[in-house]
């Protein structure tokens, strides 16, 4: 790991060290692996003046500059690949396979929004009076901040902090108290591409509220992004009223799976593994519950069970393991009650079932699961598939619909019209059909209902960064 990067040091426009400091360890050992910068409310302060001071030239710099640093940026990322992987995998537990996908996934958003930044077209439009010219242009909104989570520590910065320096905006990042070092490599590889200092600053912190609080009462933070809880994303939309901040949430998720009869079995047993035990289920778009239908339940309940048998626990930081440990204590807390609570209330456990040891807990399937337990409605964000049996179609649509969640929805059917119908009926941000792991850079990502606002990557993402400003012309 960079040694720059363990240090405990934060970055605004240049490193700074702090008396503060906080320990990060690894999930997977409970081994330190170093420490990070105990940011506050001064450190907080003196990022707004920076971030302010680096929006007056970012703003200046040409869309063409700014896109060759940001594909810079994308070359540095992607010959760090397998460092920036295995850093994941020791800060968050998340195998490393999957840890060099997702850097390969986060330098992805930052290629994309390499090309957009050239992409930001006004428009001239008619006026219904003559001697008049009409025009809308987009500008930067201005300083941004984004709240990062640690199941993506690279991913979901760049989805965040690419578009916004594309558009003009420089960003304020704090990242997840258990994932610091990613945030600050990817930010020194920044540097190194040409960033300009202030355009992109990292504030690692261990008490969020004292940064977070300074940033949502400053005016001149004109822009939120944050991917976490629902919880936390309504106490930021209120805090962000004060000063009407433009908000992006990424917000939590209950995604349902549906399987109908006329399923090919192989691929939709293959499709829900892939959705439910990326990142042990710790990401918010992976399915918690999965509906099958009544004719094909008893066939997929054991080939599933088998394909979920086969998944390797292990170390993160071997290339054979499929599943990590859960990223804390509160992590494995909440999955062995969600399981634990399900059971005593009549659910039957296939497979797995109990925590086996450290943060680990094996890939688990339960059946004869009932609406009254809470993994049906809470978010488990662990290795847990419950497998619930449907008959009609109507029915599998209301009871997918029936949550304040609409984040991410899949099903499995060889039917078009089917296919069609069904996808149109999901109250959901993003439907996947047939495809168990639907994100892309290049495309829409977020929530409806109390998943979220605004969308992430593609076209769309950019836009959340930009303001349409109207100019008239009377031309006499
Ligand atoms: C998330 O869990 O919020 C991100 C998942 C993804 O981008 O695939």
């Amino acid at each position: 790991m960079s040694a720059t990067v363990t240090s405990p040091r934060y970055l605004t426009d240049d490193w700074h060290d702090t008396e503060q400091t906080f320990e990060v360890v690894s999930p997977a050992t409970g081994a330190a692996l170093g420490s990070a910068a105990d940011c506050g409310e001064t450190e907080a302060k003196a990022a707004v003046d920076i971030a302010w001071s680096a929006f007056e030239h970012w703003r200046e710099v040409s869309a063409f500059e700014r896109s060759a640093t940001l594909r810079r940026w994308h070359g540095l990322i992607m010959a760090n690949q397998d460092e920036l992987g295995r850093l994941m995998a020791r800060e968050m537990g998340k195998p490393i396979r999957e840890g060099r996908g997702e850097a390969a996934y986060a330098a992805g958003f930052v290629e994309w929004y390499a090309d957009e930044a050239k992409r930001v077209y006004g428009t001239w439009f008619p006026s219904h009076l003559p001697g008049k010219r009409l025009l809308a242009i987009k500008q930067p909104v201005g300083p941004a901040f984004a709240i990062t989570p640690w199941n993506f520590p690279a991913a979901m910065l760049t989805r965040k902090a690419a578009p916004a320096l594309a558009a003009g905006c420089p960003m304020i990042v704090k990242p997840a108290k258990q994932t610091p070092f990613t945030a600050l490599r990817l930010a020194e590889l920044w540097l190194e591409a040409g960033g300009p200092p202030g355009t992109l600053q990292v504030l690692t912190s261990f008490k969020p509220a004292s940064v977070t609080g300074v940033m949502m009462a400053d005016p001149r933070i004109r822009k939120l992004s944050f991917t976490g809880s629902t919880e936390v994303g309504k106490m930021l939309y209120r805090q962000a009223a004060d000063t009407v901040k433009r908000l992006s949430l990424e917000l939590g998720g209950h995604a349902p799976y549906l399987v109908f009869d006329d399923a090919d079995l192989d691929r939709a047993v293959a499709q829900v593994v892939a959705c439910k035990f990326r990142n042990a289920g710790q990401t918010c778009v992976c399915t918690n519950r999965v509906y099958v239908q009544d004719g094909i339940f008893e066939a997929f309940v054991e080939r599933f069970a088998a394909a979920v048998e086969a998944l390797e626990v292990g170390d993160p930081l071997d290339d054979g393991t499929d599943i990590g440990p859960l990223v804390d204590g509160a992590g494995l807390a909440k999955v062995m009650e969600h399981v634990d609570e399900a059971v005593a209330k009549g659910a039957t456990v296939v497979t797995g079932g109990r925590a086996s040891g450290g943060l680990f807990y094996p890939p688990t399937v339960l059946t004869d699961v009932t609406n009254d337990m809470a993994i049906m409605h809470e978010e488990t964000f662990g290795p847990v598939a419950p497998l619930v049996r449907f008959g009609t179609e109507a029915e599998a649509i209301e009871q997918a619909n029936d949550t304040p969640y609409g984040l991410a929805a899949y099903l499995y059917t060889r039917d078009l019209a089917r296919a069609i119908r069904v996808s149109e009926a999901l109250e959901y941000g993003l439907v996947g059909v047939n495809d168990g792991v639907p994100a892309a850079p290049y495309a829409p990502f977020g929530g409806v209902k109390e998943s979220g606002i605004g969308r992430e990557g593609g076209p769309w993402g950019i836009e959340e960064y930009l303001e349409v400003k109207y100019v008239s012309f009377k031309l006499d």
